[in-house]
């Protein structure tokens, strides 16, 4: 499936955020620590690397943890997924130093990520639909650290798995065009 215009590397522009993951994939723990390297190996505003991840592998006591923090509408599907990977940003560090980029800087290690995943015939699916508080309860998470998002990595299950609302969404798409993207110059337009 590929809704892109543009032609651009197919990495991006075949890849989706698939709600039909395969319950029977297993990731396994290298690969699961190829995709925190990539994510790991993203620039940051001064090289402050303000991500910070947890890794929660399906069918371990982790996952029943991470599982349990997402909100109804992802648990609906997130759970064939072979592992969800929290990520959290250091907004503010321990020595009281905001960082402006934190969240940017975090967004691109996610990206790092899917990319590197769907190098691997992987998929992905980024989630902000988590519970901050039960997060916050379930892990140490210091001060001035956000969590973000969890992001649902697997293999591509089958399609037909999923009811026919959701399965029309995942078929469909659809960006912006890039003229409504432009910032022109103030002044310019008149
Ligand atoms: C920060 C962020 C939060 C998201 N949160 C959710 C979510 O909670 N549930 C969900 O089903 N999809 C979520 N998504 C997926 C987006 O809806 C999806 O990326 C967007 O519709 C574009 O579709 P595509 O990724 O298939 O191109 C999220 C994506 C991002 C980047």
């Amino acid at each position: 499936m590929s809704a892109v215009a543009l032609d651009v590397h197919p990495l991006l522009s075949e890849r989706w955020s698939t709600r039909a993951f395969d319950p029977d994939h297993v990731l396994e723990a290298e690969t699961a620590g190829r995709l925190l390297e990539a994510a790991r190996w993203s620039p940051s505003a001064s090289n402050t690397q303000p991500w910070r991840f947890a890794v929660a592998l399906r069918g371990t006591p982790e996952h029943d943890v991470l599982f349990g923090t997402l909100m109804g509408f992802n648990q609906a599907w997130a759970g064939n997924a072979s592992a969800l990977v929290l990520v959290a940003a250091e907004r503010v560090t321990p020595e009281g130093k905001t960082l402006r980029w934190a969240d940017l800087d975090a967004g691109q290690a996610v990206a790092h990520l899917t990319v590197q995943a769907a190098a691997e015939g992987l998929v992905v699916h980024t989630l902000g639909g988590i519970e901050v508080d039960a997060i916050r309860a379930a892990y140490e998470i210091p001060d001035g650290v956000e969590p973000l998002v969890v992001v649902a990595v697997g293999r591509q299950g089958d399609l037909e798995t999923l009811d026919e609302t959701v399965r029309a969404r995942e078929l469909t798409r659809a960006r912006r065009p890039l003229s409504e993207l432009l910032l022109p110059l103030r002044g310019a337009s008149a």
